[in-house]
């Protein structure tokens, strides 16, 4: 598993452009490349060259004029998409149709803005086969997995209640909670009303109150002031314990009920939980991408893909609907 190309279009924070390359911890796309033995060459592209060089020159690699150019001259295998989530869709759809398109592309969330984009980008996935892996970080995450298996082996019992504290877009950043509580609970939300909290830097993309249903329990989206500061919290209450995830997933806490000494039904840490999360999830995206660019097995591109992605984006295009019925 050596000599593949990755390519970076969009070369801004998650891209690696502040991250330290020498610590340990990965977040970004070049670092994730540049960990992972399988990957060789590094190419770049950004609409600012000056990003895209200053990128190249931290990585190792090569920075491109534009897409055609780095397709064309760099033959990648993988792409990675990291433009603003307004260019996802048009990017992807010059990346898929090319006659040099890689093997897969790995895009940033939100996927795209319309349900219609998500059917063109389904309809060019079998066309043109190429693969889409879509960057919902806390799906690639230990903890987040593992959380999932509790959850869904029934071993706390029902939901009974979820909150969660957000900031900076019902889009943006609402959908990462929306995926990974689908995720979690292997079923869809029911969204049953979305109010207008405030505004996001993503000027058709407030940060909306919502309610909704999931596997039958109120969800309650609380929008937050990102003036004040950047949160990202989630408490699912279940009739046997509690998951607390704060700080966007990195603290973790698990709580199972038990009985005290004064017969009273309280919660305790269950043993063997760490408290951290989110441990470079990066990595095991760049794994499973690597491992797919070795075996050509699109069964372990399942979990990450459009269709999931699919599911996550109606959940949030169907709260923008209930937000925009109240004007009508
Ligand atoms: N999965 C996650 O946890 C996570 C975290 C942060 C950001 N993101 C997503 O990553 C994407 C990028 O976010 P960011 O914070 O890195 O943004 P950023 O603004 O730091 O970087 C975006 C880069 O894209 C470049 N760009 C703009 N238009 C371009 C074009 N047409 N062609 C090529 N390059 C272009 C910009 O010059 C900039 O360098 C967003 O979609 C965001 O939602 C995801």
């Amino acid at each position: 598993m050596t000599g593949y190309r990755a390519a970076i279009v969009g070369c801004g924070m998650i891209a690696g452009c502040y991250e330290n390359l020498s610590t340990s911890e990965v977040y970004s796309h070049a670092k994730g490349y540049l960990r992972h033995r399988g990957f060789a060459t590094l190419g770049f592209v950004d609409s600012d060259p000056a990003r895209s060089e200053l990128l190249a020159a931290k990585a190792g690699g090569k920075s491109f004029a534009g897409i055609e150019e780095l397709l064309s001259g760099f033959h990648p295998d993988v792409v990675s998409v990291c433009v603003p989530d307004n260019l996802h869709f048009q990017t992807l759809e010059i990346l898929m149709r090319s006659s040099c398109r890689p093997r897969l592309i790995f895009v940033e969330k939100p996927v795209c803005d319309t349900r219609k984009q998500l059917d063109m980008l389904l309809d060019y996935q079998e066309r043109y086969s190429t693969p889409v892996v879509v960057n919902h970080s806390r799906r690639f995450d230990a903890m987040h997995s593992r959380i999932r298996s509790l959850l869904t082996a029934g071993d706390f019992g029902r939901p009974v209640r979820i909150h969660v504290d957000y900031y900076g877009g019902w889009r943006h950043l609402g959908v990462h909670v929306v995926d990974i509580l689908q995720y979690f609970f292997n079923a869809p939300m029911e969204i049953s009303g979305a109010t207008y909290y405030c505004h996001s830097k993503y000027p058709d993309d407030p940060t909306l109150n919502v309610n909704a249903t999931l596997a039958g329990a109120p969800v309650c989206f609380a929008g937050f002031p990102e003036a004040c500061y950047q949160i990202l919290d989630i408490n699912i209450q279940c009739e046997s314990g509690q998951i607390k995830l704060t700080d966007f997933g990195k603290r973790v806490e698990v709580l199972g009920k038990t009985v005290n000494a004064e017969q009273e039904s309280v919660l305790v840490a269950v043993p063997g939980w760490s408290n951290a999360g989110m441990q470079s999830p990066m990595v095991k995206a760049i794994e499973v991408i690597a491992g797919y660019l070795e075996y050509g097995d699109r069964g372990v591109l399942e979990p990450y893909g459009l269709e999931q992605a699919s599911m996550t984006m109606d959940t949030i295009w169907k709260g923008f609907e209930i937000y925009d019925a109240r004007f009508e």
